[in-house]
């Protein structure tokens, strides 16, 4: 596939998906959007990729939101459905069955923090940026942007930033719990590239599992939510992955997790 507004690439098992509008700071429009469904399905059907990470091209910018001159040619039905196929394409994102990183090298702004959100964790560039200004063009939020902040920071905080529409800087957001990490500028990819090897080095179950767990648990009660664990902690059981791991520990030795979901 030939992707116009997006780049790909794949190695040793590590998918990098680059939003790529550098002069609109890689606003997302509907164009792109598509371009991104189609990548994260050829992603899914793919077993031997393990690890996937998005991130914007060019130092200044990660994602500064949906593209605003798209956005005034909506009426209110079509501006409906693109929020709802933005909220689609993020859940598709946020629940892909591998580990997704997002690497914010600039502004995350709009549905640039938005799908940040939807990645399972934030690695950012000192000078990222991150905020949903929509307040400040008559609008709010539509790519999930009011759900996952506030679940995530709490409603207050959540509410702080949106009513607001305040930037905040990589620190302010390391903070409240939205990033993870803050590199440098010169080393954001190295050190995002050095937790994907990582955990494409984990067992593919395991992860899959601990992930899947994770994104359920967090919406039901405890006891639902640890029930939920404990079929999953006996479905580990049944992979190659859970004996090679626990044998490994035993032998005295680095397990090598074949990957595979047998
Ligand atoms: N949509 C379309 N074009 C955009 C854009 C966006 N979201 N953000 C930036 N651009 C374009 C600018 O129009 C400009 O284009 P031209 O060179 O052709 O004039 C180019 O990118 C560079 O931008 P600036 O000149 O504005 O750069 P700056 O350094 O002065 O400012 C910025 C950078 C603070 C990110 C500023 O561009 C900005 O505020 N952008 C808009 C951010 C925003 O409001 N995002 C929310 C969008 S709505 C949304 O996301 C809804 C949703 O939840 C689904």
């Amino acid at each position: 596939m030939v992707y116009e507004h997006i780049l790909y690439d794949m190695q040793e098992g590590i998918a990098t998906i680059t939003m790529n509008r550098p002069k609109a700071l890689n606003a997302l429009n509907s164009a792109l959007l598509k371009e991104l469904s189609i990548a994260l399905d050829s992603i899914s059907s793919d077993e031997s990729i393990r690890v996937l990470i998005i991130t914007g091209s060019g130092e200044k910018s990660f994602v500064a939101g949906a593209d605003i001159s798209e956005l005034t040619t909506f009426n209110p039905l079509q501006a409906r459905q693109f929020a709802l196929d933005g909220q689609d394409l993020f859940f598709k994102l946020e629940h892909l069955s591998i580990p997704v990183i997002a690497a914010v090298n600039g502004f995350a702004l709009g549905g640039g923090t938005e799908i940040a959100l939807a990645c399972d964790f934030i690695y950012a560039s000192e000078n990222a940026k991150f905020g949903l200004p929509e307040i400040t063009l008559g609008l709010i939020p539509g790519f999930g942007g009011t759900q996952r902040l506030s679940r995530l920071i709490g409603k207050q905080m959540a509410k702080e930033l949106i009513f607001t529409g305040k930037m905040i800087n990589a620190n302010e957001a390391k903070e409240i719990g939205i990033v993870n990490k803050i590199s440098s500028k010169e080393s954001l990819m190295t050190d995002v590239l050095e937790t994907a090897k990582a955990l494409a080095n984990k067992g593919k179950c395991s992860i899959q599992a601990a992930k899947r767990v994770i994104n359920s648990g967090i919406h039901v009660d405890l006891k639902t939510g640890c029930q939920i664990e404990a079929d999953a902690f006996g479905l580990c059981f049944a992979s190659e992955d859970a004996k090679e791991g626990t044998s490994a520990f035993l032998e005295k030795r680095k397990a090598q997790f074949k990957g595979n979901l047998k």
